[in-house]
């Protein structure tokens, strides 16, 4: 059996194929990376490096060559049309090359979403269903990162956060335990047509964000709800599904994911 990984020179990428050195031999990996020169990492830890570029179709012909298991990490370009066209290359390469089960990085809860990047999603679920591979669809929830648009030093010097007023709630989780899932999944058996919605099985809080952000900082940080707030992130925020939970994280890592306040350590400063 081989395991493609596209975009596996991506932080979600390298760290699938950190978590899966650990579940298969590294001979059974192949990481398919847009730079090669950037992948030493892995062919000195025995993982087999190929070229594949979403906009090189012929780059994906080659890369996926003998391919068992291929996970497609969704494009980071910014354009999601273009993005679409990228994902249908390598689906197209995909069926070309009888890979025989096609795992996609896809956006947990969905269909609630309406934001292009849903869209994005969506389509591309339905294009893999095109191909009649068999498929996992790996719905990611929001990285835990997007705390960092939040301001959180400042709120930490001033003693206070600021968000925007509403009911906000977060199902967010770290790349590092997404990793630990889609690893589990990719070296087992048994995920063929399933699709995983991969939240933190509670949804956290501004009031938990500012309780841990007072226990870290060793000083109280309170809650200020302010109307005339300005910052990108709550427009994003207010059209995609952030509150919906499952356990299939959980339950797939077989341990509980890392908790709020240990999520957030890397995103302050002081
Ligand atoms: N759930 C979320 O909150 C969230 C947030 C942001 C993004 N995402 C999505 O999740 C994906 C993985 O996240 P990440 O943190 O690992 O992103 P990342 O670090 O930006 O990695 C994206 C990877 O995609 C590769 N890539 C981009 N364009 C490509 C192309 N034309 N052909 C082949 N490879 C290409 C990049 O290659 P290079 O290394 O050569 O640049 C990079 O390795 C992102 O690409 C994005 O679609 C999810």
């Amino acid at each position: 059996m081989s395991i493609a990984i596209t975009g596996a020179n991506g932080q979600l990428g390298s760290l699938i194929i950190k978590q899966l050195l650990q579940k298969v031999s590294a001979d059974q990996i192949i990481a398919c990376v847009r730079n090669t020169e950037k992948a030493n990492e892995f062919r000195e830890q025995g993982v087999e490096v190929r070229f594949c570029d979403y906009d090189q179709p012929e780059s994906l012909d080659q890369a996926f060559a003998g391919v068992t298991k291929l996970l497609l990490i969704s494009s980071s370009n910014q354009d999601d049309t273009i993005r679409f066209r990228q994902h249908a290359h390598v689906l197209e390469a995909a069926k070309k090359m009888k890979v025989k089960h096609l795992l996609f990085t896809s956006f947990a809860f969905l269909g609630s979403g309406s934001i292009s990047p849903s869209h994005l999603y969506l389509a591309t679920e339905h294009a893999i269903l095109t191909t009649g591979i068999p498929h996992t669809f790996l719905r990611n929830a929001l990285y835990t990162d997007f705390v960092g648009v939040l301001g959180l030093n400042d709120a930490i010097a001033a003693g206070e956060l600021s968000t925007y007023p509403g009911d906000w709630k977060f199902n967010t989780v770290m790349r590092s335990d997404l990793a630990l899932g889609i690893a589990a999944v990719l070296s087992e058996s048994g995920h063929e047509n399933k699709t995983y919605e991969l939240t933190a099985p509670r949804p956290w809080t501004f009031n938990d964000l500012t309780k841990a952000l007072s226990e870290l900082a060793g000083k109280p940080v309170s809650l200020r709800q302010d109307p005339l707030i300005q910052n990108w992130i709550y427009g994003f925020l207010g059209k995609t599904d952030t509150s919906s939970t499952s356990s299939d994280l959980e339950r797939l890592i077989g341990d509980p994911i890392i908790p709020l306040k240990e999520s957030i350590k890397p995103f302050i400063t002081f």
